[in-house]
């Protein structure tokens, strides 16, 4: 497999991002339920931006940008107005340890930082392999949470957030 192209999500993509997440699903329960309208579950309410990564037709990967609430925000310690979230980031099953992941957030920290923007995100505890990406490039773990869910192995979810080093720090 070549490097997998990085571009924006485009609307006729969300059939194939779906198909993609299936795969993370099934292998990773993330999300942890199945939603109801997939697409729409990729494309959460205050949504920035979201970008892919491709191999021809397939999708390897996806990132979206979002608006921050104001409880993550407090939990990360920055004003709501100064941050985005990174939401929905996956790779497929296939894909894994290709640095797939590694570029569609370097792509989401760039985009974020040209608003002037500061990223911070929400992991719950049973993403080892998305907690070692987060503190491989430098996020820093600013406080946890119990969630209002349970977790497919009957623990109650443990929300830690992250926040993204400053723009010029990495
Ligand atoms: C987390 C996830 C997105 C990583 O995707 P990926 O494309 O395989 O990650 P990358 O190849 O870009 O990894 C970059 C670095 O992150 C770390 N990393 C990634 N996966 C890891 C794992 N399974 N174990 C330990 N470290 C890991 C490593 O430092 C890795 O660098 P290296 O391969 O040079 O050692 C992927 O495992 C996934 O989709 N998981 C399920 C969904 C999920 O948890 N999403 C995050 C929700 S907050």
């Amino acid at each position: 497999m070549g490097e997998p192209e990085i571009r924006r999500r485009r609307e006729d993509d969300l059939s194939a991002c779906v198909e993609a997440l299936a795969t993370v699903h099934e292998v990773d329960r993330y999300p942890a339920e199945w939603p109801a309208d997939p697409g729409r579950w990729l494309t959460p309410d205050g949504v920035l931006g979201a970008w892919v990564a491709m191999s021809g037709p397939d999708v390897l990967g996806h990132v979206a940008l979002t608006r921050t609430d104001h409880v993550l925000a407090a939990e990360a310690g920055l004003p709501p107005e100064g941050v985005a979230s990174v939401a929905r980031l996956f790779a497929t099953a296939s894909a894994r340890r290709r640095g797939v992941a590694r570029v569609l957030l370097d792509t989401a920290m760039a985009a974020a930082a040209a608003e002037g923007l500061r990223l911070v995100l929400e992991v719950e505890d049973g993403g080892k392999a998305a907690i070692a990406l987060y503190e491989r490039k430098g996020w820093r773990h600013a406080g946890s949470r119990p969630g209002d869910w349970t977790t497919a192995d009957g623990r109650t979810a443990l929300l830690h957030t992250y926040v993204a080093p400053a723009a010029g720090t990495r």
